[in-house]
């Protein structure tokens, strides 16, 4: 059967993972969590205390940053390892969300995983996610997901999956890094967020995740139909 790609982008905690992974699931298809790569790259500049905003030393860093994604068979999806170190628990740290988006801005670091990310494209039947990859990874890619929610959803979501995490963090700590994000993600001069011209834009804040997921996989069908 035929292979598509599917692009999964949209603001902070709306989901985004969730339904990309599913999808992927369905499909046996591969999901790669594009954020889960700046994350990695982020802890590797903190756990080295290197400084981001020193060209010298992103230029050193990158030099020595490998991202490769290991099956994890507990649940099903891929954790990513930096340097051969599994370090998906640490990428979801309160820091790394502080962080993260600053670190993402840098012309450098976006070279480098764009890079990475478009090798997965060699063979076709893959999902990613994340914030600029229907714009700049996949332009081409065949279905193209804008997915969003209202603030309030996303900070709950959040907040709730941190908490299963065990994590000690507020609503307003949550709402506080979402909104940060968006503002760093939307108005950055390198491959800002913004929806592609070609994308399905999906409010999914009354949509339960089974019910986004038959939407999804709907459209997925229209295109391989065709
Ligand atoms: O899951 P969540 O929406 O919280 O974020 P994520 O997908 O893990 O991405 C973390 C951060 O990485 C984002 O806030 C962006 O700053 C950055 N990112 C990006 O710039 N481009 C991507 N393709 C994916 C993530």
């Amino acid at each position: 059967m035929k292979k598509i790609i599917i692009t999964i982008d949209g603001y902070s905690s709306c989901g985004k993972s969730t339904l990309a992974k599913k999808i992927a699931k369905d499909l046996n298809y591969v999901f790669v969590d594009s954020g889960a790569m700046y994350r990695a790259v982020t802890h590797y500049f903190l756990k080295n205390h290197l400084d981001w905003t020193i060209p010298e030393q992103v230029v050193d860093a990158i030099n020595h940053i490998s991202l490769k994604f290991e099956y994890n068979a507990q649940n099903g999806t891929s954790d990513i390892l930096l340097n051969g170190e599994n370090v998906e628990a640490a990428i979801r740290e309160m820091i790394i969300n502080e962080n993260v988006s600053d670190v993402a801005a840098i012309k450098e670091v976006r070279d480098f995983t764009v890079a990475e990310q478009q090798k997965n494209a060699i063979e076709k039947g893959i999902v990613m996610d994340g914030r600029d990859i229907g714009t700049v990874v996949f332009p081409n890619a065949e279905l193209k997901i804008f997915l969003t929610a209202s603030p309030e959803a996303r900070v709950e979501r959040r907040y709730k999956q941190l908490l299963a995490q065990g994590k000690q963090v507020t609503r307003e700590e949550v709402r506080l890094n979402n909104e940060k994000r968006d503002y760093i993600d939307t108005h950055r001069e390198i491959s800002p967020l913004r929806k592609a011209a070609d994308a399905i834009e999906i409010d999914n804040t009354h949509l339960t995740t089974l019910e986004q997921e038959k939407l999804v996989m709907d459209m997925v069908f229209e295109k391989l139909k065709n």
